[in-house]
């Protein structure tokens, strides 16, 4: 597995230590507010179960999975809900959790929703931004590192539902995924 990565970008105690900050920031921001902390499936998973850890408050869970219709409809924004949350965001400060931003497709059909269900309040915390592969207009309202246009995998990113338990995040050699 590790034979497959050319460069590590990010390396494990780098996004601990990031980590511990975001949490910090993220304690100040929501305290006395009890958060619905929502973890976007699968690529969050990771990056929650730290997350929440460092987020030193009361805070409530959720767990949300989403998937695109294919490379196509993805383009379209069309996002369809494989597991919905168990509970209901009426009148809660919500915090969406995501590994990595890329379009900004997936989190802003996912906005959308939680708003139109009237949620108080709708923030973002991902730990990977790719900017310049954005399509839509999102800004992360927390964020980890800011990322190259490269094929990254590790700490919950996937190529071919491989490579999430990596510890750190690294590129991807181009002959993994162009053979
Ligand atoms: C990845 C990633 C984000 C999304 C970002 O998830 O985890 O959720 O894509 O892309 P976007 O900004 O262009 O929408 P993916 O759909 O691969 O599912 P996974 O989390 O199960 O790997
Ligand atoms: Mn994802
Ligand atoms: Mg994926």
């Amino acid at each position: 597995m590790l034979n497959d990565i050319k460069e590590v970008l990010y390396s494990e105690e780098q996004i601990q230590a990031k980590i511990q900050e975001l949490g910090e920031t993220i304690a100040k921001e929501y305290e006395g507010k009890n958060p619905l902390v929502i973890c976007v499936l699968k690529g969050a998973f990771i990056f929650m179960a730290d997350l929440v850890k460092r987020v030193n408050i009361p805070l409530e869970m959720d767990f949300m999975a989403v998937s695109s219709y294919g490379q196509s409809t993805k383009s379209s924004g069309v996002v369809k809900i494989i597991k919905d949350l168990d509970v209901t965001v009426e009148h809660r400060d919500v915090l969406i959790v995501e590994d990595i931003i890329d379009s900004g497709l997936t989190l802003s059909y996912l906005i959308d929703i939680l708003k139109r269900r009237n949620a108080s309040s709708v923030k973002i915390v991902t730990l990977f931004d790719k900017p310049a592969r954005r399509t839509v207009d999102l800004t992360p309202d927390y964020y980890g590192f800011e990322l190259p246009d490269s094929f990254v995998v590790g700490y919950g990113l996937d190529y071919a539902e491989k490579y999430r338990n990596l510890p750190f995040i690294g590129v991807l050699k181009e002959e993994v995924y162009s053979g």
